[in-house]
């Protein structure tokens, strides 16, 4: 195995998990990493774990570079079990090693998980740890990803442990970004970002601002691989994100049962396309929905059709208005569209989600009888125009 070097003495020990492809609902196709760095100065310091079945991947690193007794501090920075999963075995094995975790959440979110009383050591907000040369500081990162969250920074490698924050879901034989490409990246940190962490993102903006104020030369985060050469991009990015930034691109977001609505569908986007906006379509019962949800991150309109079922909307559109409603995107605008038999009621139910979700609903009433003909497709593609006219 051949070492990763992020500086002297730093490397990065995680392990690569090539074929997980469904992470609690999010599709990772290109499967992901459980990224935890070992810091070896006069103390040594192994900074989070990996998933527990992922063990003896990490162990075998370690153990190139340093005996798992050498270990001083195992640096905790999320409880989530994707990076605390293999805290039983290495406090097990790294027989003199402290636990660091945040005083807040970190050490009682530990304790509810493994019910074990580790040599916890606990930190605040810019908590120090001096492993000889050089010192790590503690900066806790509150719903980046979860309360317990924090990022570690090694101040003389200007090296920020970031955790979950900054991440992707990639596999790769390589680790950083330089390698890897920002064309095959961005996507992938899109995605990720807009399914785990857009609920956050006034949050974000005060993290980015925080972490903006340290000298980053590298940001090793926790999935995928690590910005040592675009670091700003991936801060940048971030930031734009948290804010909510959009642009001229609209979503035409549907199920069908016999085919009405789907005709309607196709007309929205006919006539957005005739405006020139960037206009996008998915049926939900053929598209992932953490794909569909990467597309909505930088989408200004989204337009949602279902036909009525039982008086209400398809089950695969109020699942996806569900996840949609839990991301809270920002400054969104949206309508509703669908095709019924003999009453309606999908169109109603999908407006009012969207409402609720803080979607601006600028267009209403697009509801047809059984199939479309040639004059309300006329409607729905001037509908999709007048859409497309507000995205533009
Ligand atoms: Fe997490
Ligand atoms: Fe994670």
């Amino acid at each position: 195995m051949s070492k990763v070097t992020l500086a002297e003495g730093v490397y990065w020990v995680g392990a690569i998990d090539w074929n997980i492809r469904n992470f609690h609902g999010y599709s990772t196709r290109l499967g992901t990493t459980y990224n935890a760095y070992l810091v070896v100065d006069d103390s040594i310091a192994l900074i989070d774990t990996v998933k527990a079945p992922f063990y003896d991947q990490m162990l075998a690193r370690v153990s190139e570079i340093v005996p798992l007794d050498k270990i001083d501090y195992v640096v905790s920075n999320h409880v989530e079990m994707d990076h605390s999963g293999s805290l039983p075995m290495i406090m097990r094995d790294a027989s003199k090693a402290k636990l660091i975790t945040l005083e807040k959440f970190g050490e009682s979110g530990l304790k509810k998980t493994f019910h074990s009383d580790w040599p916890f050591q606990t930190v605040k907000e810019g908590s120090e740890l001096s492993l000889g040369k050089r010192k790590l500081v503690f900066i806790p990162t509150p719903m980046l990803h979860w309360p317990d969250s924090m990022a570690s920074y090694l101040v003389e490698d200007k090296i920020l442990f970031s955790m979950d924050a900054f991440g992707q879901h990639i596999a790769s034989s390589s680790r950083f970004d330089d390698e890897v490409g920002l064309d095959a990246i961005m996507p992938e940190a899109a995605k990720y970002y807009a399914n785990i962490l857009m609920p956050f993102g006034d949050l974000i903006v005060r993290a980015v601002d925080k972490l903006g104020g340290l000298d980053i030369g590298t940001i090793a985060c926790s999935h995928g691989v690590i910005w040592r050469s675009h670091a700003d991009t991936i801060v940048n990015a971030y930031a734009s994100w948290g804010r909510g930034d959009s642009r001229s691109k609209m979503l035409v977001i549907y199920d069908t049962m016999w085919g009405s609505t789907e005709k309607m569908a196709h007309a929205l986007v006919d006539g957005a396309m005739s405006e020139g906006v960037d206009v996008k379509l998915y049926n939900l019962t053929k598209s992932d929905k953490s794909d569909i949800i990467k597309e909505v991150l930088d989408a200004k309109a989204l337009l949602v059709g279902s036909p009525t079922l039982n008086n209400g909307m398809f089950p695969t559109v109020a699942g996806f208005l569900c996840y949609l409603k839990g991301l809270r995107p920002k400054g969104k605008i949206g309508a509703a569209f669908g095709s019924h038999g003999w009453a309606g009621g999908a169109v109603k139910a999908i407006e009012q989600e969207l409402a609720q979700t803080g979607i601006e609903i600028v267009e209403s009433d697009l509801a047809i009888k059984f199939v479309p003909e040639s004059d309300e497709l006329q409607r729905c593609f001037d509908f999709g125009r007048t859409m497309a006219k507000k995205v533009a």
